[in-house]
């Protein structure tokens, strides 16, 4: 069975399992040994495999980016087997004598469930597994690696930029053949096998150290531990132009500083931006990966980042500050006293990608937002006669585009960024997209001279374009019940507002529940934001989180352009007051969920 039919003919044929007394020789390492447990065997990797029931576990829907709860949860009984086991029974017959890789952000739990994952795989017919060095890949690289190894799929460990600990979350998703995110119809299978799954098939093999690199073998099962970082940056180097960007690193009048935040980039920034590029190695904040993540939240926006955030606020401010999350998918831009905010960056990464970056030099391909992200972008595609998407929250939306060859640069309001060099979003990829618009618009000016900035580069791209001011409020962990009420609330008022119905001083173009049509594939997806748009291009949408662990979290995502020159540097919160209020009006979010505050704006 295919379930996308991508790797027609690439599966061998299904190696049929046999039920034996085995007496396999074993060799991990330097250790070998014989077992003659009763076990099954499979004929394709002739590993001892042993049949653990278990029985359903409730709850365990694939939400935005995976699955993710709370780390204990994941530590219970059979909760991460059994998922495990489910995305290998929605998978089929596909994956017998396939390679998987795996990898994490590094948080707490993920050594040990690597050790399940690798059995699991052993047990259910895979032939090989590449293993992250310390269960260690960030979702990038793991993007890059499955492409360049050709491997069937990955896993990762994560929970993204939700806490890590004993007491925060734990996560796991798969990524397809492409390197893109499992699509909805995988995941939906996946959640079908979780409610009747009955039986894990273990593979009876000793734990693998995961610490050196190398290979491992058990019967026909091979587990190689891999740099984590090599593969990545291979493709890195394939889409920008080191040399040039070495060169503006180090020059004596550029700084920069990365924050890692503790999480999976600090080792993939210290090798890429300091050991390549030669920043200096202070550059990099926080650069230590923990398993708690140093007890932060690691989600690279204003009210996170904050120790960045401080900084760049400061004198001691560096020319350009970044920082990227848990998994090393999202980032944030900063110049000096300065937040680029992500819907503007993607838009200014498109703008300048062919002048600035050699992957891009023969043009884009097309160009692709996400509907809830702000709509620079559009002006872009607009301006450069580009094909151009919008489609719903999720990264899983852009494969098919790229795939098909009609979008190059994509991103996301919740500081993602990425192109189709990988299928995912990539943190340290647009934070070398900024440096090489910096490289680029600075390769003719004298070290000691006027440096074109982080802000200057904004400037010149709202002179231009005009400006789509863009906020985002989250409202985290409302009670379920509440934040359902509220939504129900505003679909009825969108039910009673026909176009023209006046909203303070904005006029309602139209209302809906945004349903998107994948253009290359026919897929429908419903209920994916309600959205107000005005007659002068604002717009207001509601949409309920799918990546929380715990309650609901509402997201209010709030819109307005102008091309008014006196304007065009306004702090965002001061230009959309009086939308917010239209929105929080309309929404009666502050009645139904008690909360007078957001817990973040962006
Ligand atoms: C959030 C973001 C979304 C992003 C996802 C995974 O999902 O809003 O853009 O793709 O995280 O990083 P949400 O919690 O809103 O469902
Ligand atoms: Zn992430």
């Amino acid at each position: 069975m295919q379930l996308l039919g991508k790797r027609a003919g690439a599966a061998p044929a299904r190696a049929g399992r046999s039920s034996a007394v085995a007496k396999i020789p074993v060799v991990a390492g330097s250790r070998s040994r014989v077992l003659s447990t009763t076990v099954m065997a499979t004929a394709a990797t002739q590993v001892p495999v042993k049949e653990v029931p278990t029985k359903p576990i409730d709850g365990q829907k694939t939400g935005t980016s995976g699955l993710r709860k709370k780390t204990k949860v994941f530590m219970s009984d059979n909760y991460l087997a059994n998922w495990v086991q489910s995305l290998f029974n929605a998978l089929g017959d596909e994956v017998a004598g396939q390679t998987l890789a795996l990898g994490g952000d590094g948080r707490y739990f993920g050594k040990e469930a690597a050790q399940i994952i690798v059995k699991l795989a052993a047990g259910n017919g895979f032939k090989k597994i590449y293993v992250g060095k310390d269960a260690i890949m960030a979702t990038p690289a793991m993007s890059a690696f499955i492409r360049r190894r050709k491997a069937y799929g990955g896993l990762i460990m994560s929970a993204s930029h939700n806490p890590g600990g004993p007491e925060e979350d734990f996560g796991i998703k798969f990524n397809y053949t492409a390197g893109e995110p499992a699509p909805e119809k995988i995941t939906d299978k996946i959640y079908g096998e979780t409610t009747s799954i009955s039986t894990l098939k273990m593979a009876d093999i000793p734990d693998v150290d995961l610490s050196k690199v190398g290979v491992t073998t058990f019967g026909g099962f091979e587990v190689e531990v891999v740099d984590p970082i090599a593969d990545y940056l291979a493709t890195l180097k394939e889409v920008f132009d080191f040399g040039m960007l070495k060169a503006f690193v180090t020059r004596a009048d550029f700084s920069m500083v990365f924050d890692a935040m503790h999480a999976v980039t600090g080792p993939y920034a210290k090798a890429i931006f300091v050991e390549e590029l030669g920043a200096k190695p202070e550059s990099i904040k926080n650069g230590v990966a923990l398993p708690d993540f140093g007890g932060g939240h690691p989600d690279p926006n204003l009210t996170y980042a904050h120790d960045l955030v401080e900084l760049q606020w400061s004198d001691a401010g560096a020319m350009l500050g970044a920082a990227s999350d848990g998994d090393g998918d999202r980032n944030m831009i900063l110049g000096k006293k300065f937040f680029v905010s992500p819907s503007d960056s993607v838009a200014m990464i498109a703008a300048n990608a062919q002048a600035c970056i050699p992957y891009f030099k023969g043009g884009l391909k097309g160009v692709a937002r996400s509907m809830p992200t702000g709509a620079a972008l559009d002006r872009v595609a607009a301006k450069l006669g580009l094909p151009f998407f919008e489609t719903p929250t999720g990264w899983k939306f852009f494969g098919n585009l790229m795939d098909a060859g009609k979008c190059s640069v994509c991103g996301e309001e919740s500081f993602g960024t990425g192109a189709d060099h990988i299928r995912e979003k990539d943190g340290i990829f647009a934070v070398l997209c900024w440096l090489s618009i910096l490289a680029y618009k600075n390769k003719d000016v004298p070290v000691g001279g006027q440096l074109v900035t982080v802000e200057d580069v904004a400037a010149e791209f709202w002179g231009t374009y005009g400006r789509n001011f863009f906020s985002r409020y989250d409202y985290e962990a409302c009670e379920s019940a509440a934040a359902e009420k509220m939504m129900d609330h505003v679909r009825s008022v969108i039910a009673a507002s026909p176009p023209g119905t006046k909203f303070g001083a904005f006029e309602l173009a139209t209302a809906d529940d945004f349903e998107y049509t994948d253009p290359i594939d026919g897929s429908v997806a419903k209920g994916q934001g309600l959205r107000f748009v005005f007659t002068d291009g604002s717009r207001i949408i509601f949409r309920l989180s799918g990546t929380g662990s715990a309650g609901a979290t509402i997201r209010m995502y709030i819109e307005q352009y102008t091309n008014d020159k006196a304007r065009l540097k306004e702090d965002a919160q001061v230009a959309l007051k009086d939308i917010i209020k239209v929105a929080l009006d309309l929404s009666k979010l502050q009645e139904f969920t008690g909360r007078e505050k957001p817990t973040v704006i962006t």
